[in-house]
């Protein structure tokens, strides 16, 4: 992917994050002034121990949580001066997001949890058809595309997740833990497919995961500790 790229390639860029959250006389402080570039198509990943704030960096990346101070710009635009309806259609149109849990709709099929994002723009015919019969193709699911997604497999169901997080062409991907519920081979071939997915979409991607081997084949690496944000690579 583009790297060593120019200032007008950067999409999306934290500036001075700050969280903390209380429970009752105690503050727990998660992110201490967090700074983060990402450029068009580009990828990253962020690692970390678990409970040191990874999911709350994400969520904020992705405008589902706010920070306590600071900002989350978009081509050069704080995303928290949206108001919260305004912000989730946005949201709808420039991300996809990926999670550990699939969190797809039971009572859905695959390819109808693939259309559910166009549908919930309003945007359901013929081209969004044939990109949701496309995407499901590309990650494997062609024979199970009327399948409910109750009857999938973990892999299955990662797989419908990625094709759905792709549906409104995006231009960033927020993947977090999405190998966490699967075993080896499973986790391997689902990245695989995030990551050569993303390049071929030119989709930028944030990918949030403990695992060493899998962090290290995004474009450039970032490590969450003690709050802070460090680029390791
Ligand atoms: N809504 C919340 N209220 C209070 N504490 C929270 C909340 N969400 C997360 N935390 C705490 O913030 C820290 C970071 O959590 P999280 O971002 O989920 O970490 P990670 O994803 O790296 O495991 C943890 O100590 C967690 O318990
Ligand atoms: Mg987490």
């Amino acid at each position: 992917m583009p790297y060593g790229m120019s200032k007008d390639n950067n999409i999306l860029s934290a500036r001075r994050l700050f969280k903390a959250y209380y429970i009752g006389d105690s503050k727990i402080d998660v992110l201490i002034e967090v700074n983060l570039n990402i450029d068009r198509g580009e990828s990253v990943s962020i690692r970390g121990e678990s409970g040191c704030g990874k999911t709350t960096l994400l969520n904020i990346l992705a405008g589902i949580e706010r920070p306590n101070s600071g900002a989350v710009n978009w081509k050069g635009k704080n995303i928290f001066t949206q108001k919260p309806a305004q912000m989730a259609d946005w949201r709808s149109i420039f991300f996809g997001i990926i999670f550990q849990s699939y969190y797809l709709i039971p009572e859905l099929n695959a390819l109808e949890n693939v259309y559910m994002p166009a549908r919930i723009r309003g945007e359901l015919g013929i081209p969004e058809e044939n990109r949701a019969h496309n995407l499901l193709e590309r990650v494997g699911l062609r024979k199970r595309m009327k399948s409910s997604a109750t009857t999938l497999s973990g892999g299955e169901r990662q797989r419908v997740a990625i094709a759905r997080a792709l549906m409104n062409k995006p231009a960033v991907i927020f993947a977090d833990e999405p190998t966490g519920n699967l075993d080896e081979k499973n986790g391997e071939g689902i990245m695989d497919l995030i990551l050569d997915i993303c390049e071929e979409e030119n989709t930028a991607l944030v990918l949030v995961t403990h695992n060493k081997k899998f962090a290290n084949r995004t474009d450039r690496q970032f490590s969450l500790h003690e709050s802070k944000l460090e680029n390791i690579s």
